[in-house]
């Protein structure tokens, strides 16, 4: 194919680049198009003869380079939807996930002021309680300096004021606090489990996919230090691997947890489980 001069010919050349690599080959090089031409998709369908810029098409097989290699679209674009708002994302954050959506619709139940989010990453957990809630104090807390510097980028540019970001181990730099609800979407894949280095997930953060050699070592520590940090009826949700939920339920109710419950993800897999301080 000669080098393309025009929209629908520039989105046709980048499916034909994709095709080998990605099972989303179209839409992946339709929103590599829309960033590099500054052209919305619409455009390539009712305007494919429109022209493209050398620039654009510089940029463009720049792009399309680094999704053939594998890197997320999510990262080519510095950007992702989560909820109802989008978030700047780099290869110092986990690109924030649909099934996060449900912790935070099942955190959303339970109005609170005080929240700290532990492993905060790219603050999708903490900046979307923070706006349905704009009169709660949020405490974010990660290891990773990095990502806690896009979370501040984040919270910034969507103009959320009200989080506090906290780098350290968990509850270290939240010492001595309590909250009335702690939320958490920690890592949970174990050492033996494949799919971290393969695909797009190869190109994310080891420390935000990886806990240990079961796949619990950060929920345990996260459950463990709960009741300490919540207020009297206070509550803890969590994220987890869909073969974990019985694990994390019986942890919720050896750490003295009353009202453990688990809810589904939309694959009808157990994805989030949580409990209430009794005392
Ligand atoms: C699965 S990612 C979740 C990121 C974000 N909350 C989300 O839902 O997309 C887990 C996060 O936990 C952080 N993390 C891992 N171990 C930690 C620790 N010991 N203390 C604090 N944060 C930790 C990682 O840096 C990563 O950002």
């Amino acid at each position: 194919m000669n080098l393309p001069t025009t929209l629908g010919q520039a989105r046709q050349y980048g499916v034909q680049c994709l095709k080998a690599s990605s099972p989303s080959a179209t839409i992946d090089a339709e929103y590599l198009l829309e960033k590099a031409s500054g052209q919305p998709r619409l455009r390539f369908r009712s305007h494919p003869e429109a022209t493209l810029s050398q620039s654009a098409w510089q940029a463009y097989e720049a792009l399309l380079k680094r999704r053939a290699s594998g890197e997320p679209v999510a990262y080519c674009l510095g950007q992702r939807g989560f909820m109802d708002f989008t978030l700047t994302v780099s290869p110092a954050v986990l690109i924030p996930r649909p099934e996060t959506e449900h912790l935070i619709t099942t955190a959303l139940h339970y109005p609170s002021e005080q929240i700290l989010d532990l492993g905060t990453g790219s603050g999708c957990v903490a900046i979307a309680l923070a706006r349905a809630w704009p009169q709660a104090q949020v405490d974010a807390v990660d290891q990773s300096a990095t990502a806690l510097a896009c979370a501040q980028q984040n919270a910034e540019q969507l103009g959320v004021a009200h989080i506090t970001f906290k780098q350290g181990d968990w509850y270290a730099p939240v010492s001595g606090h309590r909250y009335d609800l702690i939320v958490a979407n920690p890592p949970y894949i174990a050492d033996f489990e494949p799919h971290p280095d393969q695909g797009d997930a190869r190109f994310e953060p080891r420390g935000a996919l990886r806990a240990g050699p079961t796949g619990l070592e950060s929920i345990t520590p996260i459950i463990d230090g709960a009741q300490s940090h919540l207020h009297p009826r206070g509550w803890l949700w969590l994220e987890h691997g869909h073969a974990q939920a019985q694990a994390v339920r019986d942890q919720l109710a050896t750490a003295g947890f009353t009202a453990i419950a688990t809810h589904h993800d939309l694959a009808g897999h157990e994805r989030i489980s949580g409990g209430q301080r009794n005392v």
